[in-house]
């Protein structure tokens, strides 16, 4: 117990001095709680509005992925230069350092592989779990127009329920079956559905036409997904656009860890995203960078 005698009274009051009540910088989320704030600015950079998300997850149901075979050795050397590690809780707990400052995005969806359906997923890790790894955020897989539409929506929804408990936020993650097509339609419908249904932020793929409508459309913000492998220069060139047409940010894998130079890479994605560079200066940077080795 303080001492009574030793308190001194209180006097600085600034009466006249209104308490600033900050708005918060994330789309559709200044009616989230403390916790969930926290978190979020954690995963995008509060003084651009984005993030850089390097994904990792692919290995939850398609194994040891080109580039992945060896998470310590390959993928190590770019963490330092993402600015939040999406993957597994295998990967996070058996090869990422417990020392590192990066903020973490865990994979929470799964139980099926490429041998079978892929939309058939559950909830495959619980809440205690998240809480326990220091989770930011929670990626569920949502599969609009797939076999599994319903179950996979109400896997989302129920960790946007269970994560509003703790104040974790739920990221959802639009995926797209083999034969459906990838228009702008589609990517409003989808991204639409789940942040209607509570999501947090949702990542979706890049489409030529009419991205800025499924970004404008959708009332929290959008992280675009990388894909599969495409040459460095088209890379950027479509971080640059996703950007410049809404998305607050990339959830990139396979063009970040299976480019000739992946540490190069990442930073020049870095500068596309944060500071808005060309994909023409961004690609001279990952050359410069990538022959300094
Ligand atoms: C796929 O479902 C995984 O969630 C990956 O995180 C996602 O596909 C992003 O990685 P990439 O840029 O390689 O497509």
């Amino acid at each position: 117990m303080p001492d009574d005698d030793k308190i001194k009274e209180a006097k600085q009051f600034h009466t006249d001095t209104p308490q600033e009540t900050e708005g918060f910088f994330l789309k559709g989320s200044n009616s989230l709680d403390w916790g969930m704030k926290n978190r979020l600015a954690r995963i995008f950079n509060p003084e651009t509005g984005r993030t850089v998300m390097l994904a990792i997850d692919h290995g939850y149901f398609q194994g040891p992925t080109l580039g992945l075979e060896r998470v310590d050795i390959n993928i190590l050397p770019i963490v330092p230069y993402a600015d939040t590690l999406m993957l597994t809780r295998g990967i996070l707990r058996t090869v990422i350092p417990p020392s590192t400052s990066k903020s973490i995005v865990l994979r929470v969806s799964g139980g099926t592989s490429i041998l079978k359906e892929l939309s058939n997923e559950e909830i495959a890790v619980d809440i205690e779990d998240s809480i326990r790894l220091n989770a930011c955020a929670m990626a569920v897989q949502v599969f609009i127009g797939g076999e599994y539409e319903k179950e996979s929506i109400i896997n989302m929804t129920r960790m946007v329920d269970i994560g509003t408990r703790y104040g974790i936020p739920t990221l959802a993650v639009t995926a797209v079956g083999k034969d459906m097509a990838r228009d702008a339609r589609y990517f409003r419908l989808a991204t639409r559905i789940c942040a209607e249904l509570g999501a947090h932020y949702i990542k979706s793929y890049y489409i030529e036409e009419g991205f800025e409508t499924v970004a404008s459309s959708c009332p929290v913000p959008i992280v675009m997904a990388g894909g599969k492998k495409i040459p460095e220069f088209d890379a950027l060139a479509m971080a640059y656009r996703a950007v410049q047409e809404g998305a607050a940010g990339v959830d990139m894998g396979r063009n970040i860890f299976q480019s000739e130079a992946p540490v190069a890479m990442i930073q020049a994605v870095k500068a596309v995203v944060h500071q808005n560079e060309t994909p023409e200066k961004g690609f001279e940077l990952y050359n410069t960078l990538k022959n300094e080795g």
